[in-house]
């Protein structure tokens, strides 16, 4: 049976590297609340010639390598992101243009940091609708500038970097089947009112509404039960049982979110990916990247079943199963 199947993967992640010793210089912290409330050690922060659309192009030339794919070859271009270059042009044209993907349609896709998931999900229907159809998802996201430095709420979380993936149809393995919801009833408890810049003549550093606000102790509660109601009906769906299950990647947002995601659904500590102590978290990148990481190392074996979960702003939130 032919489906949407991971063809290859990239990420790329800025070089500097902000460690939890020097947020103790910016902000009334430590290094011991940090790692223990959040797991996080270092995160990395996007310089200069490292804007959103660099970062996601690096990711998906990396992914094409990956897969053997030719950029020409690309019908279909989704950038999950909150935090663009720029509103318009979106992420996407950009990536377009700079990996020479001439041939592609492109645009940005913003549901938080469940942004990937819901993109495979929508690069699975292109593939399905058309088998010859190659499509880049990449989760791309700079929230360094969207990250008031002056909250200690916050400015300790969240990383920059990017990950992607080339999707196109496979015999035998691919997207087994997903779970999406939203609810934007709870929009206040996670939001960013206006998009902030990468131009230094238009930042407005007095504009508080244009960085990420979280109500952090709800948004925990909500994300740990959303996550395990998405993998358990997913499971349920496909008539399987989390020890059928490899390996599981959730959205990398707090070391406690996935202890106690793994405790409820009574997962091993083996099954779970984590990587949220070098990267804090990168929204819409978090999936990808640590997808990309997991292949490198050699976690994913033909045949495998792949769960990946996500929760975020919106809220939005989901769940895909994949065999590998
Ligand atoms: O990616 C989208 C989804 N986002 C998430 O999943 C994030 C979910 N939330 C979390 O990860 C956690 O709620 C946080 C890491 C944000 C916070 O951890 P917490 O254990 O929920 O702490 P808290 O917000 O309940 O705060 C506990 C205390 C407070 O002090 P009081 O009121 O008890 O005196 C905070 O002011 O810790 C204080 N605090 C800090 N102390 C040192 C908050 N931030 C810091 C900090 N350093 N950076």
């Amino acid at each position: 049976m032919r489906r949407a199947a991971v063809l290859g993967t990239g990420s790329c992640l800025p070089e500097r590297l902000l460690t939890n010793a020097e947020l103790e210089q910016m902000v009334e912290t430590s290094d011991e609340w940090i790692t223990a409330r959040t797991g996080i050690r270092t995160r990395r922060i996007a310089g200069e010639n490292e804007q959103n659309y660099q970062l996601a192009a690096q990711a998906a030339r990396r992914a094409l390598d990956a897969a053997e794919v030719r950029a020409e070859e690309i019908g279909l271009i989704i950038v999950a992101t909150i935090s663009p270059h720029m509103l318009v042009p979106s992420c996407a044209c950009f990536v377009q243009t700079e990996i020479g993907a001439a041939k592609a349609f492109a645009f940005d896709l913003n549901a938080a940091c469940s942004g990937f998931l819901y993109g495979l999900d929508v690069a699975a229907k292109y593939v399905a609708a058309d088998p010859n159809m190659k499509v880049l998802v990449i989760g791309s996201e700079t929230l360094s500038a969207r990250v008031d430095w002056e909250d200690r709420n916050t400015c300790i979380l969240f990383g920059d970097g990017a990950g992607a993936c080339v999707v196109g149809s496979a015999e035998g393995r691919g997207i087994i089947g997903s779970r999406l919801y939203s609810d934007g009833s709870l929009w206040n408890l996670l939001c960013m009112d206006s998009p902030a810049s990468r131009n230094p003549d238009l930042i407005a550093p007095a504009s508080k509404g244009c960085f990420i606000q979280m109500a952090g102790r709800d948004v925990f509660k909500y994300a740990v039960r959303a996550m395990e109601n998405a993998v358990t009906d997913l499971l349920t769906q496909q008539q399987l049982s989390i020890q059928d299950i490899a390996l599981i990647i959730p959205h990398q947002a707090n070391i406690r979110i996935l202890d106690n995601l793994a405790e409820r659904l009574g997962a091993q500590p083996s099954q779970i990916f984590c990587n949220v102590d070098k990267y804090g978290n990168t929204s819409a990148a978090s999936i990808p990247i640590a997808l990309d990481e997991a292949v490198r190392e050699g976690r994913l074996h033909r045949g495998d079943k792949l769960l990946l979960c996500s929760f975020g702003g919106g809220f939005t939130w989901g769940s895909m199963l994949l065999e590998w």
